[in-house]
């Protein structure tokens, strides 16, 4: 078929741009979820299939990283936890490792000012004192500068894995037992929370993973008791704002039950 011959009424009314304002419209309908979490995967396949160095797919990464924290922001999200370097991921080769380090460093130093601007609080989950000094040194400033600020929480888990998570957890509980400011009895859910990196925040509702891989390797084991989950194919460079509302959507859709029954 010829597109010179579709009337331009008609092509405008499908066109992706109306769609995505469709799907923006029916999002803000329904309950928007109050945290969502997201493994950001496919950077290394992204960058294979452009036949480049698996770096430039972790520097496109970081283009979606600023857009996925402006569309959640913009449907009214509370706290966004992107997963962006895991406890495991030290095991690539040291030239990647070092690049990786390098990412908090450059997104900050173009974001920053971003975040303070749109009264974004900046957090870090994962073991900072792990990392090299240039690294920990961007997040921390990013951390402290807009500790105060009171709109979306962006949560970035870097050097984080979710069992070192809960160990980590257990012994500085183990530590009170021990002082004998905490008793056996006194461990319950809501302490072993405030052990967490996640603190006091609630639970993720929705736990977003691109790439095709169908696994929630080491993140948020705890915390993701009730999430729900949503899968697909993208890799993360190429992940879209249409797409982003497409899961929010498809979220709003399931029954979540808790455990319990609806009548
Ligand atoms: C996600 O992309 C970024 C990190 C894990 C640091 P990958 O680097 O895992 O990309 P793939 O999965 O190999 O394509
Ligand atoms: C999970 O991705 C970690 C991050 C996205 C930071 P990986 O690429 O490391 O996970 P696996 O190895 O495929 O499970
Ligand atoms: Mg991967």
């Amino acid at each position: 078929m010829d597109i010179k011959k579709i009337p331009r009424v008609f092509l405008k009314r499908f066109s992706p741009a109306r769609k995505e304002s469709r799907l923006l419209k029916a999002v803000l309908k329904g309950p928007v979820p109050l945290h969502i979490a997201i493994i950001m995967d496919g950077n290394g396949r992204w960058a294979k299939r452009r036949g480049l160095p698996r770096q430039f797919g972790h520097k496109a990464g970081i283009d979606t990283i600023r857009n996925v924290v402006k569309w959640a922001d913009e449907i009214g999200v509370k706290i966004l936890t992107l997963y962006a370097f895991s406890t495991e991921n030290w095991r690539r080769p040291r030239l990647e490792v070092d690049f990786l380090m390098r990412l908090p460093v450059d997104y900050l130093e173009t974001e920053l000012e971003k975040l303070l601007k749109n009264n974004i609080k900046l957090q870090v989950f994962g073991e900072t004192d792990g990392l090299p000094d240039h690294t920990r040194e961007a997040v921390c400033e990013a951390t402290e500068k807009t500790a105060k600020n009171s709109g979306l929480v962006l949560n970035l888990a870097f050097n984080y894995g979710s069992r070192a998570e809960i160990l980590k957890a257990v012994r500085e509980i183990a530590q009170k037992v021990a002082e004998g400011v905490l008793s056996p009895e006194g461990v319950d859910e809501e302490e072993f929370c405030r052990h967490l990196y996640t603190g006091g925040l609630p639970d993720p509702d929705l736990m977003i993973r691109p790439s095709g891989e169908l696994r929630i390797s080491n993140f948020l084991l705890w915390q993701m008791a009730y999430a729900e989950f949503w899968f697909s194919n993208t890799l993360w460079p190429d992940f879209s704002r249409r797409e982003f509302l497409q899961a929010v959507l498809d979220y709003q859709q399931r029954d979540r039950r808790f455990g319990g029954i609806k009548f």
